[in-house]
């Protein structure tokens, strides 16, 4: 019998803190700016993704949630997968490092996703991150998680910051061909391990305008998104990173929610204007900012920090000793009426174990 060549993996998604949003090259999926993100670390928001190369297949192919996905020639699916071939090639096959030749073969991808898809919860993220994830241990690659966001980039900017766990930036990078613009580790997520995530889920259906052409639209007519990303995010990205280091969460979250704020005011400033939020998400906020004004009243400091991606759906950033009272806080304000406000995801550790290969 002939061996098998199969491999699993599976990735969380990531949660901007400071947001991607725009491209200043479509095909290579270069940023117009940086971006910083938590990755989570539960078991809800995964994508598990297995890939089989077998001498005997007619073509690559792709399931997602057991449904073809079909992989079109020039996509960033068909991009993600010959870029590594070539990298299995370059590294291993060339080297004479194993043999057969497996770069050779087609290969048949099969992903599931445990939470909805194209529903601003970041799938696209956990997706791309967890199928480079597999194809690098069924290719036995021996190369850094850095190396394979370069790749995972290229089949969703926000991918590539799933490819570690913690805090983790996207560096924009300033190279044409895009060999700078990679994931690195902030810090890991055993340094601030009282950070959590809570994800209230609004609305799970499929949004309206997807990351990839609202984005594009606002960089074609946004001038406030020109402002943003030379005054604003450098800046950001400086102190949030700081602001990581040394466990200041007052920093974290003024920051947090001012990025959020200002991406969707980008949103709007575009031509014709986006609206991601909805009365629910801007309820969630007022609730946030009385719960913050309180606690400071009360010479404490700040005690939550929200921010939404291109969707309703909050996800507030909180450390373990509050997250608690906030789940029951907003679970009081927003009794679960069919339509109104869906669920709120149980208390998420952010932060993960680097992505699990198994
Ligand atoms: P989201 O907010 O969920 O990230 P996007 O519009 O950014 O929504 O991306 C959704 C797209 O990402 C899907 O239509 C699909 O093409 C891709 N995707 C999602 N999950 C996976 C997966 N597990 N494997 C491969 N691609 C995926
Ligand atoms: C608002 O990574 O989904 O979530 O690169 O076109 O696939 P493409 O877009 P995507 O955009 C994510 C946008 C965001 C902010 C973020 O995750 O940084
Ligand atoms: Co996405």
């Amino acid at each position: 019998m002939s061996p098998v060549y199969q491999a699993t993996a599976s990735a969380p998604v990531n949660i901007a803190v400071i947001k991607y949003w725009g491209k200043r090259d479509t095909k290579l999926i270069l940023p117009t700016n940086s971006s910083l993100s938590v990755t989570l670390d539960q078991d809800h928001l995964r994508s598990t993704t297995t890939s089989r190369a077998d001498a005997s297949f007619e073509r690559d192919q792709l399931w997602l949630n057991g449904k073809e996905d079909e992989i079109k020639p020039g996509s960033r699916l068909a991009t993600c997968i010959s870029e590594m071939k070539r990298l299995r090639k370059e590294v291993v096959e060339d080297k004479n490092l194993a043999e057969p030749k497996i770069s050779q073969y087609n290969v048949h991808i099969a992903s599931y996703n445990n939470f909805p898809t194209a529903a601003g919860l970041a799938s696209s993220a956990s997706g791309f991150a967890a199928l480079v994830a597999s194809l690098a241990h069924l290719y036995a690659l021996p190369v850094s998680p850095s190396t394979l966001s370069l790749i995972a980039r290229q089949g969703s900017g926000s991918a590539c910051r799933s490819l570690f766990g913690g805090f983790v930036a996207w560096q924009m990078g300033s190279d044409a061909a895009g060999t700078d613009s990679l994931a690195v580790q902030v810090a890991p997520q055993e340094h601030w391990p009282q950070m959590q995530a809570l994800i209230c889920v609004v609305s799970d259906d499929k949004k309206g305008t997807s990351s990839t052409s609202g984005m594009q639209r606002t960089v074609e007519t946004s001038p406030l998104l020109q402002h943003r990303i030379k005054y604003v995010v450098p800046e950001r990205m400086e102190r949030i990173s700081k602001a990581i280091l040394e466990r200041d969460f007052d920093t974290f979250a003024t920051i947090t929610m001012a990025d959020s704020n200002q991406f969707h005011a980008v949103a709007l400033d575009t031509e014709p204007p986006i609206f991601y939020m909805n009365d629910v998400s801007r309820a969630i906020i007022a609730l946030i900012v009385e719960y913050n004004r309180l606690s400071i009243a009360n010479g404490g400091g700040y005690k939550a920090a929200y921010t939404y991606d291109a969707g309703p759906n909050a996800v507030i950033y909180a450390l373990e000793e509050n997250i608690k009272e906030i789940a029951q806080l907003i679970v009081s304000y927003f009794p679960q009426k069919p339509g109104e406000f869906k669920d709120v995801l149980g208390l998420f550790g952010a932060g993960a174990a680097d992505v699990n290969v198994h």
